[in-house]
């Protein structure tokens, strides 16, 4: 059984950073394969991965929906599909990258989404830990592309917005009644520690700030290079951050 971990939260929270920077983790770690899952339309996990994208699952719906008579004659279209699927798939050592793209539009989807599905269970079994990198609504998690989640990680800003925003995560989950095994909120981009006001908002919201990972300029600049992050150093202040709380998450 592989071990699912999701990142959730509002847009800009740092939800693709912690991904990279969890795979790295891993990758390290080496006990095991890694599936990463880019399943935000909105951002890109192959860059900080340092992979380069593939077809998406959207676009090759989208293609084998529209492209439905042209599809090589004498071959059922489940089998030509399934024949189709490897290419979805971005390899490289210990990672490999799936993105999800586009939930669908209008139009018959289900018997593709029930090819996919058998596909993705199939293909996560191969690998010790999948990784998934989410929009803030979960969409594809609610669609139940990926069916447990053990670890929900929730990200937000040392903003109010930003934990309010995470408190409308936590109660989606419960809304979409996702099977989420265990659920934790990180603060990202923390300069000076978390300030009484959004301590006390977080107490009235409920919510308890787990962990937190401070603003690190090393990631800056390695967005402006277009450096990915998994090649950051040990001693970058943000993965040592990580590394913790993994190490607390895998005990
Ligand atoms: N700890 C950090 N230190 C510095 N910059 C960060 C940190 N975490 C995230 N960022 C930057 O913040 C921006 C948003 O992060 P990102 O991971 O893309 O958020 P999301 O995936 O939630 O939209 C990016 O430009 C990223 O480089
Ligand atoms: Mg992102």
């Amino acid at each position: 059984m592989s071990m699912v971990i999701a990142l959730a939260g509002k847009g800009g929270t740092g939800k693709t950073t912690l991904a990279a920077l969890i795979i790295r983790y891993l990758k390290n770690r080496g006990d095991g394969a890694i599936l990463a899952v880019d399943a935000d339309p909105s951002s890109n996990l192959a860059q900080p991965l340092g992979l380069t994208p593939s077809v998406t699952i959207g676009s090759m719906k989208e293609t084998f929906l529209k492209g439905r008579d042209l599809l090589p004659a004498g071959i059922p279209k489940e089998t030509y599909l399934e024949l189709k699927l490897h290419e979805l798939l971005v390899e490289s050592e210990r990672v490999d990258l799936l993105t999800m793209g586009r939930p669908e539009g209008r139009g018959c989807y289900c018997y593709v989404n029930n090819i996919l599905r058998k596909y993705l269970d199939l293909l996560t079994e191969n690998y010790a830990y999948v990784v998934i990198d989410n929009e803030a609504g979960m969409e594809h998690l609610s669609r139940s592309i990926v069916r447990d989640v053990d670890i929900l990680l929730i990200t937000t800003d040392p903003s109010m917005s930003g934990i309010r925003s995470a408190k409308k995560v936590k109660d989606l989950v419960i809304d979409l009644e996702l099977s989420v095994k265990k659920q934790y909120i990180i603060v990202d981009r923390v300069i000076w520690g978390l300030s009484h006001h959004l301590l006390a908002e977080a107490e009235r919201l409920g919510l308890i700030l787990w962990e937190t990972i401070p603003e690190d300029a090393m990631i800056s600049e390695y967005d402006l290079i277009e450096r990915p992050l998994i090649q950051l150093p040990e001693d970058s202040s943000a993965v040592r951050a990580v590394n913790r709380i993994m190490e607390c998450l895998l005990v």
